[in-house]
């Protein structure tokens, strides 16, 4: 049976008790969740005797208010879909909760958060990695499981981890994409039909372009707003912008340079 846990007191508590002496897997997540957020339950499931997963919409990461405001979110279709595949704890904190300091105390980084995502959301990752510490000290996780579609994010969590000793293993797991290959996020949800049928094109443009710059002109052309495309150590990461809703997509280089090949 699932259980709702609502405070950090209480999380231990089960943790110490009921969940005592059990491996844990762990998953953060600001809930809308989507199958790329359930295919990690349910690998935690296979992984370890006990899962538990965050659902907490974190402010501190939004340099957007109308995107935290956006943000779509429908806990009670969350709680019935971890129900469904059997997670045993969900933990849904509010704001006062997990920032008993009023975000007074944060954890920063001075290289990877400073471009690409970093330079386009000022604060995006000092919140992101705050609340992450948090979550971890929290849930006393043996694994925690983060897609790499966010693959900066994967990147400085792991730092993070390593920076800080903190005894949890980090796992990547490779990002959810639709049969079209687009990226699958929460915020696909506001797209309109057209709009997700256009969104499809931005993971295609980006594995297909030979340089970040011919990508960047194809998906201008296909009428995305583009914030970045880059290639940054043996990766190809982009940004964009469609009907208002920003969506962010990476892959291997080994990708797009066979993309490009089977082109020639
Ligand atoms: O990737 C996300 O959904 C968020 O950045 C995370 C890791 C849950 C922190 O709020």
């Amino acid at each position: 049976m699932l259980q709702v846990i609502k405070t950090a007191s209480a999380f231990r508590d089960w943790r110490n008790g009921a969940a005592g002496g059990k491996t844990l897997g762990f998953i953060p997540t600001m809930g809308g969740l989507h199958a790329a957020h359930l295919s990690l339950a349910q690998r935690s499931l296979a992984e370890n005797d006990l899962t538990a997963v965050s659902i907490y919409l974190n402010r501190t990461q939004f340099n957007n208010p109308e995107d935290f405001e956006k943000y779509p979110a429908d806990f009670q279709e969350d709680l019935a879909a971890l129900e469904e595949l059997g997670v045993q704890a969900v933990f849904a904190p509010t704001y006062e909760e997990m920032y008993p300091d009023d975000y007074r105390y944060r954890i920063t980084e001075s290289e990877i958060s400073t471009v690409l995502e970093g330079e386009h959301r000022p604060g995006h990752f000092d919140g992101v990695m705050t609340v992450v510490m948090k979550l971890l000290c929290i849930a006393d996780a043996t694994r925690a499981y983060f897609g790499e579609k966010d693959w900066q994010q994967l990147q400085l969590v792991r730092g993070m981890v390593e920076a800080f000793f903190l005894p949890v293993e980090i796992v990547p797991c490779p990002t959810g994409r639709t049969e079209s290959g687009l990226a699958m996020s929460s915020r696909n949800r506001r797209l309109s039909p057209q709009g997700l049928e256009l969104a499809a094109r931005f993971n295609q443009a980006m594995r297909a372009a030979e340089t970040p710059q011919d990508a960047t002109r194809e998906l201008e052309t296909l009428g995305f707003e583009v914030e970045y495309v880059a290639d940054l150590e043996g990766r190809r990461l982009g940004a964009v912008v469609l009907e208002g809703v920003r969506l962010i997509d990476n892959m291997d280089l080994a990708e797009t340079a066979a993309a490009v090949a089977s082109k020639a």
